[in-house]
């Protein structure tokens, strides 16, 4: 018999994150789940929830379709689903193959390792702000700050700005968080100020190029492609979407996940070498990103089961990530674990996470920099997690370490 537990419940997210008992149990025994119609008339959807079918329907795009009006809960505004469609996370191909070729030169793993010393630094800058209080929140004073602050040295953005980009980032992921009043309304505010930033910045590096992703993507490739300014403005947005409240959870899971396994912290301590797979296994632990949603574009079969055109179909990464099938002694924390095929940045089709390399540079650096500067960092109280079913999420995380 199931557990009784709704796996989309916000609440069950909220007091407990992902209800990994009842997705072992969807896995063991009904894989590719019809979950009923949802309360507010939303129609009901297959709950994928085995790696092996996670990864069938990410790598098959033409009959799983990413269109932002099949991918989201919520009904979009005729504004929204304009804005929104033009991004390439809710692009099929090949507008999605086209736009994604424009973007993919600035994020390979020789460009991304140029930002090391800079993540660095910024890391240190963190630090620095609180180590000498003793206590901090993990959330609000180091892992929300991060990816911002990243994505600033990727536009080469003057640090004077840098706040006011996070502040913007903030408000724009706020609307994850139905605790924040008017959260959406502030949200597309927020949104307008950036794109007109991203507009004078494209306009700054167009006239006198520098040494950021900003000006490589502006600039033309071989074929002559290049990011228009509105493609530009959009592929920022988008990246604050995409890249910093998953970097951040990422940040704040692995943190939790260490004082939760503090012999993997210890085995960190004892050798830094492992800060190469700590990352990968971060991710596959905490699957910042939980699930999204596809539609099936023709009727097909999956998992032993009728899906119909039209179907909705959620993948549930949280799930694959703890599927035996695939992952050894999947329920423990093993920093070493290698090879790690978790699928926590995507099941490897066309939508495979853009800032892979940097998430994991990010994480490498964060926790190494954590490790160099407060070593004996520990869990106060209790975390207070985000009631969410999309991002796994903690909202508040109280730590102390000894003051330096
Ligand atoms: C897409 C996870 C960090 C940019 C995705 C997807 C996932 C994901 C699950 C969807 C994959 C799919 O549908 O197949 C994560 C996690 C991160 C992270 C867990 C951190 C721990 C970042 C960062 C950036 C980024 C740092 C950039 C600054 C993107 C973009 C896409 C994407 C642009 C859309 C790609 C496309 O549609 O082609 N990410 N991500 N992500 N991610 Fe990440």
């Amino acid at each position: 018999m199931a557990p009784e537990i709704d796996i989309i419940d916000p609440n069950v997210y909220e007091r407990g994150g992902i209800p990994h008992e009842q997705f072992t149990w969807l896995r063991d025994n009904d894989p590719v789940h019809w979950h009923h119609d949802l309360n507010d008339g939303v129609p009901g959807f297959w709950a994928v929830t085995r790696h092996e079918d996670v990864v069938t329907v990410s790598r098959n795009s033409q009959l799983y379709s990413s269109h932002v009006r099949t991918s989201m809960y919520e009904e979009f505004t005729d504004d929204e689903v304009l804005l929104y469609g033009m991004m390439m996370l809710f692009q099929d191909p090949p507008d999605h193959t086209k736009n994604r070729s424009k973007v993919n030169r600035g994020f390979t793993p020789r460009m991304i390792k140029q930002l090391e010393g800079h993540i660095r630094d910024i890391c240190n800058e963190l630090i620095d702000d609180v180590v000498e209080r003793g206590e901090a929140c993990f959330v609000e004073d180091i892992a929300a700050h991060l990816p911002a602050y990243v994505i600033c040295e990727l536009l080469g953005a003057p640090v004077e700005d840098r706040q006011k980009i996070c502040d913007w980032s903030n408000h724009i992921i706020g609307f994850a968080d139905p605790e924040l009043a008017g959260a959406k309304e502030k949200a597309k505010v927020f949104a307008g100020e950036l794109m007109e930033y991203a507009a004078q910045l494209a306009h700054e590096r167009l006239a006198e190029p520098r040494d950021d992703i900003a000006s490589t993507l502006l600039k033309p490739d071989e074929s002559g492609e290049r990011l228009s300014i509105e493609e530009f403005q959009l592929f920022l947005l988008m990246l604050i979407i995409a890249g910093h409240e998953t970097t951040r959870n990422g940040s704040v899971g692995g943190m939790l996940a260490f004082f939760e396994n503090p012999d993997q912290w210890a085995k960190l301590k004892a050798d830094r070498s492992l800060l190469r797979t700590a990352p990968d296994e971060i991710v596959r632990w905490t699957s910042p990103i939980n699930l999204f949603r596809r539609t099936a574009t023709a009727d097909t079969e999956l998992g032993g089961k009728q899906i119909r055109a039209g179907d909705k179909v959620v993948i549930f990464y949280g799930s694959a990530n703890r599927d035996e099938r695939v992952i050894e002694d999947p329920f423990t924390f093993d920093i070493s674990r290698d090879p790690n095929p978790h699928i926590g940045f995507g099941g490897g089709g066309a939508h495979f996470c853009l800032g892979t390399h940097l998430a994991r540079l990010e994480l490498n650096v964060l926790f190494d920099t954590i490790l160099e500067r407060m070593p004996d960092i520990e869990p106060v109280g209790e975390p207070r997690r985000l009631r969410s079913n999309f991002v796994n999420g903690v909202k508040e995380m109280r730590v102390r370490f000894t003051p330096s």
